[in-house]
């Protein structure tokens, strides 16, 4: 349609005599279509959608590390309960182009569900199609066939733009179809990712990211783009700098790094104190665009694991780092990642492991018990109903160098944010001046109120901020029809119901807090419930409460209409306020309902004169609901409650848990069956079907240093195993044998010089390639050396031109020492390398393993002939062995029970690696010798939980020894009574006879 216009446009100027500005009318009339501007808009402030200002509070998710699109409302629910309105995610090139030209967004690929599930939560998304994403995944999202083009990539070459245009114009259309504008979801799109520095090519490289935005808005992209810079210092593609800008410069930060070996270290001066003055130098028109912050942490091979990240990024964390970026006016506030999932199969770069849980609010097998997931639905909800805070700015801007202001206690720093337009609401942002102090300290704070100044508390104590702790006290801040003058306790929510207000305070188990009303009665305040000791004034209509926050109590005022909820942060924890319908920020106040207890709550929705509730319960529990004066009867998960009415309005209602039978399999006492591997070291061993790598050249960066290509992905393999075999003549002066392989951070190898086992390389968490010299004796005639390798994931692309992804996996360099017989190799992957065999399950899901290659990791593999053994039982020597086992899950329907396998690690005979292969799908990469991970969370989905289950483990034993497992469960890792209802498995194609599978 634009085009149309644009066509009108341009014959307009003709006949003006005037040439047309192009590429200026295709910008705006681009974005003129579907009336975008008055859909998604912006100042610099914040964002509008439909008019109506936004905070975006996002969380990120990556649906493709969680290949079963029925559990992704699952996802978005736990997301939008913390009070979030909107996801961003990342989509994956290389998983939906594996073969050049070849498209296919089937199954888990396709983002539809994903956009279904997130209408029905009632979720905005913004959309992050890269071509390049980094996101620790393989190749940072470049598919492995880039690596044979030649050109520096994320550059503006031909050749480049070539292999680019095919995914951006089809992903662009799908992003497209799903905007706003169109009754989507989608109400911003990222081109690229963090691309904001090169090495070895010009910078910056604005042709490509203007080509790539024009691509974007050719195939019907209307909605705002924004930027993802590295961090606010390099300020690239901002609005008004010419070719590639963007709209809306948004930019990200990871302050407390990846060290999650020292998870209690917070590194001095890490905390960002002149964000928001950079931001205003880089983009004054647009608002504070956090578009990653730093919700957790990846964890490499051999790290300390996941749970260490999630202490280094934990509640405190997010206390004093989330409300410093709120004390910045942020805007669009996106942390990274929400929810991490699994990198299953071949999905992970090499500085990840199988897990991707990154220490997130919400953890792997989606349990939301971390405390950060509770602290963060605090903040989260207190923002979705502070209006102001979208039309408001921070006052003073390094509040490091005004220590002391607005408090009697220098270690403090405070910055005041204040609404600029609406009113004359302010919040104080108070934490140490030295900002991982561990120290407690007490202040009084100067409130600059409309009733003028008062230095708080006025009746008595004083205020105390804990070491690692921040707090947002608030000035002139309406709750419905009344007013807090001001508040040092924290507000979690406010509704009003008909003619009463209630309000949610909270602080620190045991705190002093004052707060102070504007009322129009002056009626004494009565505690309705609760020991917590306060006193209170009244006086000129103000009411003022001075409180602790223990436990949990109820104050009346304003003659009953006033009702206010105070309470510990820990019981605060227990809070849900889940809107009833759409996400409009009217709602959360006007139409909503607050719950205090059970382990989630997904949603309410009202039903006559009942709300029915919806939630997870892990536990008997007693709830408390505020609802609509209307309401008399309410059901949690269709169970009508024995409710009681409380003096103040509430109702209360005990709900039973029953904690269902669970009857796991004994994984070590199934009935095991087991085949070699790695028939490829037997001397009749036939492998005239596999490729030859003969080529003589290579496009790849790194120059050859072996008279044949022997990287694999010039020959279409670039994910799991592979395996080489060199056939050379013996001369009978070989003594030795050399060679240099590469595959990736704690990638291993192993070699045989026929059927004779020469050693292995055991891998480290570190070791990105290796050099092994193993003495050898050859025999008369045709000799073979067989290596197996692991390819760790391609290499991410970080620094644009370096070409890092194209890093070769495969050997590098040999030699036979001793002798200059010619060594001719053939090389194996995945059958069928890019054009791979299991369409379903894609192609990183099996690597070149020979039961890989047979398919016989799939689900009713024959296993007539196979031997009765347990991976448990192992093998005596070194190669590949590959168990199998069927089992049946009976889970009870109704509960959510995420289930792990549980390696458990041997200290004898450790140099071993193990895959498991649920009903096909490579659900866990185990390097027993590097770690860390030993849990492997499988989703339900890809297991039946119930019916049949296929279970594969592959076991590669690197020493002559052999290895077995030490021990291998099925773990129940929670047990919840769920409202989510069933959910559908993700395609488990069984086995079949593969053609021409060698
Ligand atoms: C960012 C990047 C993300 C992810 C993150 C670390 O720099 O944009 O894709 O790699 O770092 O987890």
């Amino acid at each position: 349609m634009w085009i149309s216009k644009l066509a009108f446009l341009a014959l307009a100027f003709t006949q003006l005599g005037l040439a047309a500005p192009a590429d200026e009318l295709n910008k705006k009339f681009a974005r003129d279509d579907n009336g975008l501007q008055k859909v998604v808009t912006w100042d610099k402030y914040s964002l509008s959608i439909n008019g109506e200002r936004l905070m975006i509070w996002s969380g990120e998710v990556h649906p493709w590390r969680l290949p079963v699109t029925g559990l992704w409302l699952d996802i978005m629910e736990k997301v939008k309960a913390l009070g979030f309105n909107t996801i961003s995610f990342y989509a994956h090139w290389g998983l939906v182009e594996y073969e050049r030209g070849k498209f296919d967004f089937d199954g888990y690929r396709s983002y539809k569900p994903f956009f279904d599930a997130a209408r029905k939560a009632g979720i905005y998304l913004i959309a992050r199609p890269g071509p390049y994403i980094n996101a620790e995944t393989a190749g940072g999202g470049f598919p492995g066939w880039g690596t044979r083009v030649e050109v520096p990539w994320r550059s503006g070459n031909q050749s480049y733009f070539d292999a680019i245009e095919g995914y951006v114009k089809t992903i662009g259309k799908i992003v497209a179809e799903e905007q706003i504008t169109k009754g989507g979801q989608i109400i911003l799109v990222q081109p690229e990712n963090e691309f904001s520095a090169s090495k070895g090519i010009p910078w910056p490289q604005t042709k490509y990211m203007e080509v790539l935005q024009d691509w974007f808005r050719e195939v019907g992209i209307t909605v705002p783009m924004i930027e993802n810079d590295v961090n606010v210092y390099l300020k690239n593609y901002v609005p008004g700098s010419g070719e590639g800008q963007v709209d809306i410069y948004g930019y990200d930060g990871y302050p407390q790094g990846f060290d999650c070996a020292n998870p209690h270290t917070w590194v001095d001066g890490k905390l960002p104190t002149d964000w928001f003055q950079r931001q205003l130098e880089a983009a004054p028109t647009s608002p504070n665009s956090v578009v990653e912050f730093q919700g957790g942490a990846f964890d490499p091979w051999g790290g300390p694991s996941y749970e260490a990240c999630s202490v280094l990024v934990n509640h405190e964390f997010e206390r004093v780092f989330y409300k410093n970026l709120l004390s910045f006016s942020t805007n669009i506030f996106n942390v990274y990642m929400i929810f991490g999932g699994t990198n299953w199969g071949g999905l992970a770069f090499p500085g990840v492991y199988t897990s991707y849980d990154y220490g997130s609010a919400i953890n792997e097998f989606r349990g939301v018990t971390r405390e950060k997931y509770s602290e963060l639905k605090l903040q989260a909800n207190f923002l979705a109903v502070s209006p102001f805070y979208t039309t408001s700015k921070p006052q003073n801007l390094v509040p490091n160098t005004i220590k002391g202001a607005f408090t009697d206690n220098t270690d403090l720093a405070v910055t005041h944010v204040k609404d600029e337009v609406g009113g004359k609401t302010s919040m104080y942002v108070i934490r140490h001046a030295v900002y991982n102090s561990l120290s407690k300290s007490s202040y009084k704070w100067s409130a600059n109120t409309s009733k003028g100044n008062f230095t708080v508390p006025r009746l008595g104590g004083s205020l105390t901020l804990d070491g690692r702790d921040s707090k947002i006290h608030v000035v002139d801040y309406p709750i419905g029809a009344r007013n807090i003058l001001y508040s040092t306790g924290e507000i979690f929510t406010w509704k009003t119901f008909g003619s009463k207000t209630v309000v949610v305070l909270y602080g620190s188990p045991g705190e002093t807090h004052e707060t102070s009303f504007l009322t129009t009665k002056a009626t004494k305040v009565q505690q309705l419930t609760g020991t917590a000791s306060f006193t209170s004034k009244l006086e000129n209509g103000i009411s003022t409460i001075n409180y602790q926050t223990t436990g949990k109590s109820v104050l009346s005022l304003d003659g009953g209409n006033l009702i206010v909820y105070i309470m510990s942060r820990n019981e605060a924890y227990r809070l849900w306020a889940p809107t009833l319908s759409g996400v409009s920020k009217k709602s959360r106040t006007d139409t909503g309902v607050i719950i205090h207890g059970t382990y989630l709550v997904r949603g309410a929705s009202i039903d006559g004169s009942t709300l029915k509730i919806r939630g997870d319960l892990n536990g008997t529990d007693t709830i408390e609901v505020f609802a609509p004066a209307s309401i008399k009867d309410v059901t949690y998960n269709n169970r009508r409650l024995n409710l009681q009415k409380t003096k103040y309005g509430s109702f209360t209602g005990k709900i039973d848990f029953k904690a269902p039978a669970l009857n796991l399999p004994v994984l070590k006492d199934l009935k095991w069956k087991s085949t070699n591997s790695l028939p490829e070291i037997n001397s009749n061993y036939d492998d005239s079907a596999w490729p030859a790598a003969g080529k003589k050249t290579t496009t790849n960066p790194r120059k050859l240093t072996t008279p044949t290509s022997l990287y694999a992905s010039d020959y279409g393999f670039h994910t799991g195993n592979h395996l080489f075999r060199g056939h050379f003549k013996a001369t009978g002066k070989e003594t030795a044998f050399s060679l240099t392989v590469q595959g990736g951070n704690a990638f291993g190898f192993s070699v045989w010089l026929n059927q004779e086992f020469l050693g292995s390389f055991y891998g480290y968490d570190a070791g990105q390639a290796a050099n092994k010299t193993f003495s050898i004796k050859t025999k008369a005639g045709d000799n073979v050396i067989t290596v197996l390798q692991d390819n760790q994931g391609l290499n991410e692309d970080w620094t644009a031109g370096t070409d890092d992804f194209k890093a070769p996996r495969g050997i590098l360099a040999y030699s036979l020492i001793g002798s200059s017989s010619p060594i001719t190799w053939k090389l194996t992957g995945n059958l069928g390398g890019e054009n791979c065999a299991d369409k379903a399950r894609g192609c990183y899901n099996e690597g070149g393993l020979f039961i890989e290659r047979q398919g016989l990791h799939l689900p009713g593999a024959p296993t007539a002939g196979w031997k009765d053994a347990s991976p448990l039982d192992g093998i005596s020597n070194a190669g590949v062995e590959f168990y199998k086992t069927d089992f049946k899950l009976n889970i009870p329907k109704g509960y959510d029970i995420p289930l792990a396998f549980e390696f458990q690690n041997c200290t004898q005979n450790a140099n071993f690696r193990a895959q498991i292969y649920v009903n096909g799908y490579q659900f866990g990469k185990y390097a027993n010798n590097v770690g860390p991970q030993t849990s492997f969370p499988v989703p339900e989905g890809i297991l039946n939980h119930r019916g049949d289950n296929s279970l594969g483990v592959s076991l590669w034993a690197m020493d002559k020894a052999g290895a077995k497992l030490c021990g291998l469960d099925l773990k129940a890792k929670l047990v919840a009574e769920t409202s989510y209802g069933s959910v559908a498995p993700s395609e488990q194609p069984k086995w079949v006879k593969r053609k021409g599978a060698y």
